[in-house]
């Protein structure tokens, strides 16, 4: 498998609540500059053109800003044979389609970005953008609308995903990426160093700051060449980063378990004066003689609190019918809402509470704790349950997009 495939090759597969999945690529030198002479070709290597064209080929849509289409002479997007065949494969069109963001409309419409017929280009503009250079655009292109006065790119997301759109690769420039920052629609940054200074030059985002800071996950870090290729992704984002390294093999241990399928349960734990419960990925039997169980929780989960110091904790296996109830206790955190004021429940054994509903599920009594990072393991005797008829286990692939209500 080619390298890139290697440490990319999840994006499509990723997705965002309510939008498409947004990915940023860009090429910076080492001091941070984005363009030499307003271009980016003297910054970019053989390698971070391998992979710019292999994220391409991943994209159902490039989003890209007007002035990066202008300076960069942006024509129709080029996917390989062998990559088209991936992209049927993946059930995507042939070639991505580029969405340009522009309120200007000062785009060259004789262009072969316009005038090619592999793929018909999205052009995202504000009400305020002129009727006439609109209904211009329109006869070569499809106009969407977001946005009074500049392009609500949230609102032009969600358009782009109303057309089948899961995952967009957006291509800056540092305006777009910007207006994407402030509102924080970006999932994930690829982000290649250039081993180049180039001096008195912005960064990726454009020199206005940003409210609050945006906190990244490394995903990974690796060399090719002397070109240095960061993967981030947005801390709170769905999604298994990998541990932070430089070595090849540990992109192919993130991408094992992000694929990988597993049950997903609700683990309880308290009494009813205190109690809470979250959805937990990790777990599996440890022993079959004695019977014994392993659940992990996360350190920083609401639940890891008030299990630290319990004797028991409930175990609920979900099942393909009780997605609401992974939504309810995987998607807010107990910190902030009571979830057991949104479920039926019964106190069980040692007062646990027990989610009513829920057809299997059993009560272990905590015989060890393992820190095993950021987790924490606990390795359960099993002193009470049931095993009620269901349809078929609930499984990770099946709430991946869920968001978490706290960041691991
Ligand atoms: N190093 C890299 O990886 C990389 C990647 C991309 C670009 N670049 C470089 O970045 C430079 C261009 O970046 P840039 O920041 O000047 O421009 P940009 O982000 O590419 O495009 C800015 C233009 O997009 C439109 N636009 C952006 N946000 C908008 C909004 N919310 N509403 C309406 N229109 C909006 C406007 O177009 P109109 O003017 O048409 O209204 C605006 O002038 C170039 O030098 C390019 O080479 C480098």
């Amino acid at each position: 498998m080619d390298w890139a495939e290697a440490a990319y090759g999840d994006l499509p597969s990723l997705r965002a609540a309510g939008r498409p999945y947004v990915a940023v690529n860009m090429v910076a030198s080492a001091d941070g500059a984005i363009a030499v002479d307003g271009r980016t070709a003297k910054l970019g290597g053989p390698s971070d053109h391998h992979l710019f064209h292999y994220l391409r080929s991943l994209a159902d849509v490039i989003l890209v800003g007007a002035q990066t289409v202008r300076a960069e002479h942006y024509g129709p997007p080029r996917v390989s044979d062998e990559r088209q065949a991936d992209r049927r494969a993946r059930g995507q069109a042939p070639v991505p389609r580029v969405a340009i963001v522009s309120r200007s409309l000062d785009l060259d419409l004789d262009g072969p970005l316009f005038t090619a017929d592999t793929s018909r280009p999205i052009v995202i503009v504000p009400e305020a953008a002129d009727r006439e250079r609109r209904a211009a655009v329109a006869a070569v292109a499809e106009v969407i609308v977001a946005g009074a006065e500049v392009v609500d790119l949230a609102a032009g997301l969600r358009a782009l995903g109303e057309l089948g759109a899961t995952f967009v690769l957006c291509e800056g420039g540092p305006t777009v990426n910007h207006a994407l920052a402030r509102d924080d629609l970006i999932d994930e940054l690829c982000l290649t160093i250039a081993p180049v200074f180039v001096g008195g030059s912005s960064g990726i985002l454009s020199s206005k700051g940003l409210a609050d800071l945006l906190e990244l996950t490394l995903v990974h870090a690796r060399t090719r060449d002397d070109d240095l290729f960061l993967r981030y992704r947005r801390a709170d984002r769905s999604g298994s980063p990998a541990d932070v390294a430089v070595l090849p093999g540990v992109d192919a241990f993130s991408r094992i378990v992000t694929e990988l399928d597993y049950p997903m349960m609700v683990v309880t734990a308290g009494t009813a004066e205190e109690r809470s419960g979250c959805l937990v990925g990790f777990g599996t039997q440890g022993s079959i003689s004695p019977g014994r169980y392993v659940v992990l929780l996360s350190k920083v989960n609401h639940t890891f609190g008030v299990a630290r110091d319990a004797d028991v904790v409930a175990v609920h296996f979900l099942s393909s019918e009780d997605r609401h109830v992974a939504e309810l206790f995987g998607s807010a955190t107990g910190d902030e809402v009571d979830k057991f004021a949104q479920c039926e429940w019964d106190e069980g054994p040692l007062g646990v509470p027990i989610l009513r509903g829920i057809a299997r599920w059993f009560v272990g009594r905590v015989l060890d704790r393992v820190d095993t990072g950021d987790h924490v393991a606990l390795v359960l005797d099993p002193i009470a349950g049931e095993a009620g008829p269901w349809p078929k286990q609930l499984g990770f692939q099946d709430v991946r997009d869920l968001h978490p209500g706290h960041p691991a």
